[in-house]
Formats: C-alpha cells, sequence, structure tokens
C-alpha cells in the first residue's frame, strides 16, 4: 500500500487523546517506550493499520517500521490472520480449559523448532520469568539440591538485554529502561521498586566479552541456574554477537547453567527456526513472544521434555495463567506461523530489502556529512547516530558502544522522519522492523525522507 498525499501535520485528535489519557493512565500510555519522551512531542494515538501503514486519529497515514514492536511480520491486519481470528470468535473468547488449537499451535511450534515441549503464556515477560523459575528448580534439582531448595540461585544476564519486565530482569536492562535512563535518575538503567534483594540474584556482564563471560563462569558457574540472553540484541538498539561470544555462551552450559534464548523479539524474526540455531546454540530453553501471538498476547517458553516436565502440574515449579492459551490469540499465532512456513522465502525478501534500506541509510548520512552506524540482522535495523566526528567505522557491539549515541542528533532525525509520514521507532536504541507488507516504492520513499532527514540532523548540528 502506498501513503497517501495527505502529510502528517495536524495532530489535534492525537493531542486531545493524549490530554485525556494522561489524566487517567500514567504518562498516557500503557507501555513506557510509546509515550516519545526520549524524542520529544507526543505520540500520535493510531486509529487503524493495514499492511504496512498506520492511521492515526486525524486521519493521516504513516510508513510503519515498528510493527507492534515485533509482532506483525506479515503486514498489519493481515487476511489470513484476521479469518483465523474472525473463525475462531464465534465460538467463544476464554474457556479456562484446553482447547484444541493451543494442541495445535504447540505441535507446530515443536515441530518448526526442535524443543519438545511448549508451555504458553500472556507475554513475553511472563515466559522470561517463568522460564528463569523452571532453570532455578531444574538445575538446583541436577545440583543435588531438594527441587524447591534453589540451590544455584543466580542468573547471569548481560547489559542492555532486555527480558521483559520481571523484578530479577530489570537489571542493567536495555529497552524502555535503556531510552528513559535520565528521567530515573541513575547512571545504570534499572527500576525503582526493585528490592536490592532481588536485584543482587542477578549477575550481569557485557555483551560480546568472551573472556569477561569465561572469568565469571570460573568464578560463579557453580551458582549460577541461568545464562539468558537475547541471540541478536534488539534492545540497545541491534547488536550482533561475535563469533567468540557464542562460544563462551555455548562454554556456559560446561558449568551446568541452563542456556535459555530470549528470543521473544528474534523467534520465527530471522528465520522459523530460530536465531540461536541459526548461530549454532543449542539452548536448553527458549522464549517467544511477539509473533508467536500474530498480535495478540502470547508468550511461550520450551525445550527437552526432561526440564519441561518440571513445570506444574507434573512437576515442582509452579507457573499458571488464566488467559493462557486464549482461543483467539493461539488462532492468530497458528494462522502466522502457517503463513510463514507456507512462504519460507518470506525470510530472504527480508533480508533483502532490509538490507539495502541500511545501505540506502548509510550512503544519504555519509553525503549528508552524519556520522552513523547502521546494525542489520534480516528485517531487524538500527541506525546509530555517532558522537559527531566519529568514523562510520566505529564498531557499535554492546551496551556501553550504543550509549554513546547522539541522541539529540537521532530525536532531529525521527521528527523529520515522522513529519514526512515515516513511522520509525522513537528512540535510538530500539530496533525497527520490516515487513512482508513493506515494499519497494515503500524503500524508496523511506530513503528519500531519510535524505531530508539527515540534512535537517546536520543543519541544525544535531540539537532538537
Ligand atoms: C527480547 C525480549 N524479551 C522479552 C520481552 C518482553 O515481552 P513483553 O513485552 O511481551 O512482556 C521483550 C519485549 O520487547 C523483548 O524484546
Amino acid at each position: 500500500m502506498t501513503l497517501t498525499s495527505k502529510q502528517p501535520s495536524a495532530t489535534a485528535q492525537s493531542e486531545a487523546l493524549f490530554e485525556r489519557a494522561q489524566q487517567v493512565i500514567p504518562g498516557g500510555v500503557n507501555s513506557p517506550v510509546r509515550a516519545f519522551r526520549s524524542v520529544g512531542g507526543h505520540p500520535r494515538f493510531i486509529a487503524s493499520a493495514s499492511g504496512a501503514t498506520l492511521t492515526d486519529a486525524d486521519g493521516q497515514t504513516y510508513l510503519d517500521y515498528i510493527g507492534s514492536w515485533g509482532p506483525m511480520i506479515l503486514g498489519h491486519n493481515h487476511p489470513a490472520v484476521r479469518q483465523a481470528i474472525m473463525d475462531a470468535l464465534p465460538s467463544g473468547t476464554s474457556f479456562g480449559a484446553p482447547t484444541e488449537r493451543e494442541v495445535r499451535l504447540a505441535e507446530l511450534v515443536t515441530r518448526l523448532t526442535g524443543v519438545d515441549k511448549v508451555r504458553f503464556v500472556s507475554s513475553g515477560t511472563e515466559a522470561t520469568m517463568s522460564a528463569l523459575r523452571l532453570a532455578r528448580g531444574y538445575a538446583s534439582a541436577q545440583s543435588g539440591d531438594q527441587p524447591n531448595s534453589a540451590g544455584r540461585k543466580y542468573t547471569l544476564k548481560f547489559r542492555g538485554n532486555y527480558h521483559g519486565h520481571a523484578d530479577a530482569l530489570l537489571v542493567e536492562a536495555g529497552s524502555g529502561l535503556m531510552t528513559n535512563a535520565d528521567l530515573l535518575g541513575q547512571a545504570a538503567p534499572s527500576s525503582a521498586g526493585v528490592p536490592p534483594e532481588y536485584a543482587a540474584l542477578t549477575l550481569v556482564a557485557d555483551y560480546n566479552d568472551a573472556a569477561g563471560l569465561d572469568e565469571l563462569m570460573r568464578a560463579r558457574g557453580h551458582e549460577i541456574a541461568a545464562v539468558i540472553f537475547e541471540p541478536i540484541v534488539g534492545n540497545a538498539g541491534v547488536l550482533i554477537p561475535r563469533g567468540d561470544f557464542l562460544e563462551a555462551l555455548r562454554r556456559t552450559q560446561d558449568a551446568g547453567a541452563l542456556l535459555i534464548a530470549d528470543e521473544v523479539m528474534t523467534g520465527f524474526r530471522l528465520s522459523i527456526r530460530g536465531a540461536a540455531a541459526q548461530l549454532g546454540l543449542k539452548p536448553d530453553l527458549t522464549c517467544w513472544g511477539k509473533i508467536i501471538g500474530g498480535g495478540l498476547p502470547v508468550g511461550a517458553y520450551g525445550g527437552r521434555s526432561e526440564i519441561m516436565d518440571f513445570v506444574s502440574p507434573v512437576g515442582p515449579v509452579y507457573q499458571a495463567g488464566t488467559l493462557s492459551g486464549n482461543p483467539l490469540a493461539m488462532a492468530a499465532g497458528l494462522a502466522t506461523l502457517q503463513e510463514l512456513e507456507r512462504d519460507p522465502a518470506i525470510y530472504g525478501r527480508l533480508t533483502r530489502y532490509t538490507a539495502a534500506l541500511a545501505g540506502g541509510l548509510r550512503v544519504r548520512a555519509h553525503s549528508a556529512g552524519v556520522p552513523i552506524r547502521v546494525n542489520q540482522v534480516g528485517s531487524m535495523l538500527t541506525a546509530f547516530f555517532l558522537p559527531a566526528g566519529a568514523s562510520e567505522d566505529t564498531e557499535i557491539g554492546n551496551y556501553g558502544q550504543a550509549a554513546r549515541s547522539d541522541t539529540a542528533a537521532f530525536s532531529t532525525w525521527f521528527q523529520s522522519m515522522l513529519n514526512q509520514g515515516i513511522y520509525w521507532a522513537p528512540s535510538q536504541f530500539e530496533s525497527i522492523f520490516v515487513s512482508g507488507a513493506h515494499t519497494q516504492a515503500d524503500l524508496d520513499r523511506t530513503l528519500d525522507a531519510a535524505a531530508t532527514a539527515f540534512a535537517a540532523v546536520a543543519a541544525s548540528g544535531g540539537r532538537v
């Protein structure tokens, strides 16, 4: 679908809705990054979406690169997904009892990804939180402790990786915590309300630092139940793991820790099997979200039977959910994964499109004299705005390197893109997502807008 000629300049309806929302919803939004606080201005309220576009409450249409933060790999309101939800709807919306669709989606996920068993929850946060509890219960039992004694009680995560908002994982986390770090008044992003005793159970290492990870595992490996990681990081902006780091990740399993691949963002996005498998890893547990629910609230975690059978009701690790396996959500997830399986070439197309976008951004930024570093894998991409004078070869492979980005320059660029009808992620520290609905004409239009936006950055000296 192409954009309408109407330019997104009038925002009266969005402004009025935001005003009302702020009276009754903290910050006017139900998830922080939607608030535009780091880029300035106010959020657009979306009335509808179709294909690669969003239409706001003022009737203006945007080319969307957020895709609901990842789920909409097929594009918005895909006919097969919509039909599946409509087919499920007349039978009722929630039963609190098992259904055939849960079995079918579990059969599909296990077949596609190679895990033996999968448990559905309602969000990515629930998936990682539950997988961690399971890992602690299982790893401790393997070490000879009673299953409920939590002998191996530590979790290891990586700076700038985001695994949802469970207490123990809000330690040096990425995504909105990185974006809003200054608002929290602390140098290391975290959250108020997390007792230090909880955070103390989470050890933190640098992503892509193989030596640091080896050293930590040598010192503390016997106490660590699980190492959780994003196979390709999306939540500090896109970060790509190096080969030696992947090797070190694999070695953590030798110390008796369970390796948990958080594929909430990467799962079914970069390949049908998963990013960890593509990178040569064999995680003990895998977490999913986003695409697995096709735009409805679904998360999941899975692994080998011997581990998954530690979950209640067969095992001693408790985990439950009133709406888990919800019939409409299962229908949307099934339709989405079936579409992806039916058209495996989609991954090649998405990669080609996104690589062309990356190349086009580099060329246009260079012409404008704006130093950027573009990290791109498959349909995930971040354009990091480098500090003035930095070389375009500057590597961005960890949280510290990403955090040095020129966020003022990014904000200028973001606002210019938005004014030209391109809806980029409103944060320097997020991935954008290309969908199967984006076309060559969309790509061309995006790059034309990007050239104008880079010129605006150059003219402003990076200031908003
Ligand atoms: C890698 C990763 N893990 C976990 C989560 C949390 O998922 P949810 O927002 O569905 O709770 C996210 C969300 O962005 C994520 O990107």
